[in-house]
């Protein structure tokens, strides 16, 4: 698929969301992401696992459960297209986000203090080991009450839905404009309680036939 192809799938798929797409602003291992008009975000992922996870945190919002650390879904749905049988997910999520820290842009230290909060956090996540997590927030001066939004969140996730997300590398966390950190990437996260296979059966289809993207007759 080329950068016009998607541009115009996204562009479909959006519109049949009822949003309009405006830029592309990103591309990861497993998929794009694009700018809407009205501030929020479309990512594409021809990956089922953040979808299926995107789809139960707008469950639970729904339910009204909701952490601020966590992205705000909404709308998820998916896309085979009748050629290939080749299936595209979309993910609506409501905030443009700054990245939340990079830092390998300014000094050296701050890299390192980035470096030692991930292996904080997936050790204690792995190990139950809480205290590296309260450890690792600590060290982070007066970003402390932003970065603690995070790491609750992904403790409320946990809790909620026994999804360890662990690929927190900068450019997976965002801020709000209120100076919350938020993970911005579900794509890589441990499974224990099928979510996948769960949810993913429960993501419904666009119609993109109108958009002449599925040939005629
Ligand atoms: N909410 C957001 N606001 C602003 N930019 C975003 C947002 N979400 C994603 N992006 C941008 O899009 C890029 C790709 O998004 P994302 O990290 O979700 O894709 P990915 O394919 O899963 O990446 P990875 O390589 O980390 O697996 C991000 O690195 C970031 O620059
Ligand atoms: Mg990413």
């Amino acid at each position: 698929m080329n950068w016009s192809e998607t541009d115009a799938i996204v562009e479909a798929a959006a519109r049949e969301m009822g949003f309009e797409a405006y830029a592309d602003i990103g591309m990861g291992a497993t998929g794009v992401v694009y700018a809407l008009e009205d501030w929020g975000v479309m990512k594409m992922s021809f990956f089922p696992q953040e979808p299926a996870l995107s789809l139960l945190l707008k469950k639970l919002a729904d339910q009204g459960l909701s952490h601020p650390g966590l992205p705000i879904i909404r709308d998820v749905r998916r896309f085979t297209n009748p050629d290939t049988g080749n299936t595209a997910y979309f993910i609506a999520r409501d905030e443009l986000h700054e990245v939340f820290e990079d830092p390998g842009l300014e000094d050296a230290p701050v890299m390192q203090l980035w470096g030692r909060i991930l292996y904080q956090i997936r050790k204690g996540w792995d190990e139950d080991k809480q205290y590296l997590i309260d450890l690792a927030v600590e060290e982070w001066g007066d970003r402390k009450p932003a970065l603690r939004y995070l790491v609750d969140g992904l403790a409320w996730l946990k809790d909620q839905t026994g999804a360890v997300v662990y690929d927190l590398h900068s450019d997976n966390v965002g801020a709000t404009r209120e100076g919350v950190a938020v993970v911005r990437d579900l794509s890589h996260f441990k499974d224990s309680k099928g979510i996948v296979e769960l949810l993913l059966p429960e993501i419904q289809p666009l119609e993109l036939a109108t958009c002449g993207l599925v040939p005629a007759g």
